[in-house]
């Protein structure tokens, strides 16, 4: 199969290349697409150096499946294009996650939609979930079949490098000294913080990522707004891996041994020998598993289970889960 990655020169899709070189089914290498900044850039590949071309009208005609991580605008205005010329698109941005033709997609909890529809989708575009919404997902899907879930609440602390190249650029200057200037990407220092304010504020005082993360979790998990959802999504300056605790209540009373059985069942989910062990953001940057610790049933409310759960967001929340979808538009997986 052939495909192509939108967006290759960023922190995503330099991580969708290193994943993709090790598929079988690739039939030649990804063509690598990008704005015209970065055009005639060279990213390795299986050895070679392939050339970034700026993207275009015609650079989608014959390929199978492509790759999108250039952000919302020009997901919205490619993702069509793309699709009218014959392409799957797999796309990281925000912009098809909600619309109803669009499958959300964690291959370990929906992937089923896309193995009994077969290879296309209505619109010919398939949506990645938000960073934490994918691994915050990952630990409550085992749990709501379990115990059937009614509310989830969660507080993020997410890593600079979901915000893309530029923000990990300014945290590491930041950190070297230099103080934040007018044009910053966050808005308030980022050096030895925390920022409780991710993406634009909404009427309601939430802020953007918040929302997405309640909408995106009700889509996956099929529910609607019987499943309550609150969020405080935080940035701290970590360069790589998002943390969230995570509390669910259940309809069914939690049994702590069970909680643990289901969750280190799931395809994709680790926990420690320890279910009162924990990994860290260090620990799983770099690794495509979402790891739940610090796993405990609250002694006031047996219907309460608390959860701290970790993830790669380049990996699973986005470049890992994009080229897992892509494995089974491919048939393998
Ligand atoms: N970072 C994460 O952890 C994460 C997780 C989940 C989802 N996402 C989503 O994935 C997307 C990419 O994120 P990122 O972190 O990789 O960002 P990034 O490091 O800033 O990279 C952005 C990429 O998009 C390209 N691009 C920007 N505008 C373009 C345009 N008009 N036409 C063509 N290409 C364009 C850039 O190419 P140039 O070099 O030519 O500018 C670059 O290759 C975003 O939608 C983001 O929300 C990111």
């Amino acid at each position: 199969m052939k495909t192509a990655i939108l967006g290759a020169s960023g922190l995503v899709g330099r991580t969708m290349l290193k994943l993709l070189a090790d598929r079988q089914w690739l039939s030649a290498p990804p063509r690598l697409l990008v704005s015209g900044r970065s055009a005639g850039a060279k990213l390795p590949f299986r050895g070679e150096q392939l050339v970034c071309a700026e993207v275009g009208p015609d650079s989608f005609a014959g390929l199978d499946i492509v790759l999108f991580s250039a952000g919302g605008a020009p997901s919205r205005h490619w993702g069509p294009i793309a699709a009218a010329a014959g392409a799957q698109v797999v796309d990281n941005s925000s912009a098809w996650r909600m619309d109803a033709d669009t499958p959300l997609v964690v291959p370990e909890i929906n992937g089923q939609m896309l193995r009994s529809a077969g290879p296309t989708t209505p619109g010919g575009i398939i949506a990645n979930p938000n960073c934490s919404t994918i691994q915050i997902a990952m630990a409550v899907a085992p749990i709501d079949r379990a115990f059937g879930v009614r509310e989830v609440q969660v507080t993020t602390l997410q890593a600079v490098s979901g915000g893309g190249q530029a923000a990990l650029a300014e945290l590491k200057a930041q950190n070297a000294g230099s103080e934040p200037t007018a044009d910053s990407l966050f808005p308030r220092p980022m050096a030895h913080n925390a920022v409780p304010a991710i993406g634009a504020r909404e009427a309601d005082g939430s802020y953007e990522e918040e929302g997405k993360v309640g909408r995106e979790l009700r889509k996956i998990l099929g529910r609607g707004a019987d499943l309550e959802v609150s969020c405080t999504a935080t940035r701290v300056p970590v360069y790589n891996g998002h943390s969230a605790a995570v509390r669910v209540v259940c309809e069914k009373p939690v049994v702590q041994g069970l909680a643990c059985g289901v969750l280190a069942q799931w395809p994709g989910v680790e926990i420690a020998r320890d279910p009162h062990e924990y990994a860290t953001a260090r620990e799983m940057s770099g690794r495509n598993a979402v790891h739940v610790g610090r796993i405990r049933v609250l002694p006031e409310n047996p219907h309460a289970l608390l959860m701290w759960v970790v993830s790669d967001n380049l990996l699973k929340g986005a470049a890992w889960n994009a080229v897992q979808i892509a494995d089974v538009l491919a048939g393998q997986n």
